[in-house]
């Protein structure tokens, strides 16, 4: 008799890498960012195939109830004085929130509620981020490592780019402290 198959889908804690499928990915590139960061020329001097950020996923249920898992490989660099930084959303269903678990690397978690408050959250291994519903929310790497966190999120959340087509209230910039809080 053949013993069943009891193994489950296996990520290593110390770089975020899933061990092996079913996964969905997803780059994203500096030429997908354009009016995303504060000094576009210089974005558009840098390659615009350079990728910025890449997204693993397990390829499980959509379904009302169930839940995805993903880890966000943020790369460290900047655009101009401005640090590499997710694109940032809200969820489609704004209800719905996320845990983020830091795992390698440093940087910050920029999150924004609809009233336009934002805040600011270290990110580094170990850290757990509860993001509430209503919360827009966005990774920077301010350290010199690739940041990844583990995401676990509704099937159902969604993502909700457009409601932020005027940018986060604040940003985060290089400076000689490490780095800084800009309010646009
Ligand atoms: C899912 C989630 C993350 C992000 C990822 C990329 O709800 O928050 O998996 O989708 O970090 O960021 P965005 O989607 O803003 O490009
Ligand atoms: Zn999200």
């Amino acid at each position: 008799m053949n013993l069943p198959d009891i193994q489950p889908p296996q990520v290593d804690w110390a770089s975020g890498a899933f061990a092996d499928g079913p996964l969905l990915s997803k780059s994203t590139r500096l030429r997908d960012l354009a009016g995303i960061f504060a000094d576009e020329p210089a974005r558009q001097q840098l390659p615009g195939e350079q990728v910025i950020y890449d997204v693993e996923m397990l390829a499980t249920s959509p379904a009302e109830g169930e839940l995805y898992t993903g880890v966000t490989h943020l790369y460290p660099g900047r655009v101009g004085g401005e640090y590499f930084m997710t694109r940032g959303h809200f969820h489609a269903r704004r209800e719905q929130g996320e845990v983020y678990f830091g795992l390698r690397g440093n940087g910050l978690l920029l999150l924004q509620n609809e009233q336009g408050e934002a805040r600011l959250e270290k990110v580094f291994t170990g850290s757990v981020h509860i993001i509430p519903g209503f919360t827009a929310h966005r990774l920077i790497n301010t350290g010199g490592e690739v940041l990844s966190a583990l995401a676990v999120w509704p099937g159902v959340a969604g993502h909700d780019y457009a409601a932020l087509a005027n940018g986060f209230a604040l940003r985060v910039m290089v400076s000689s402290e490490g780095w800084e809080v800009h309010h646009d």
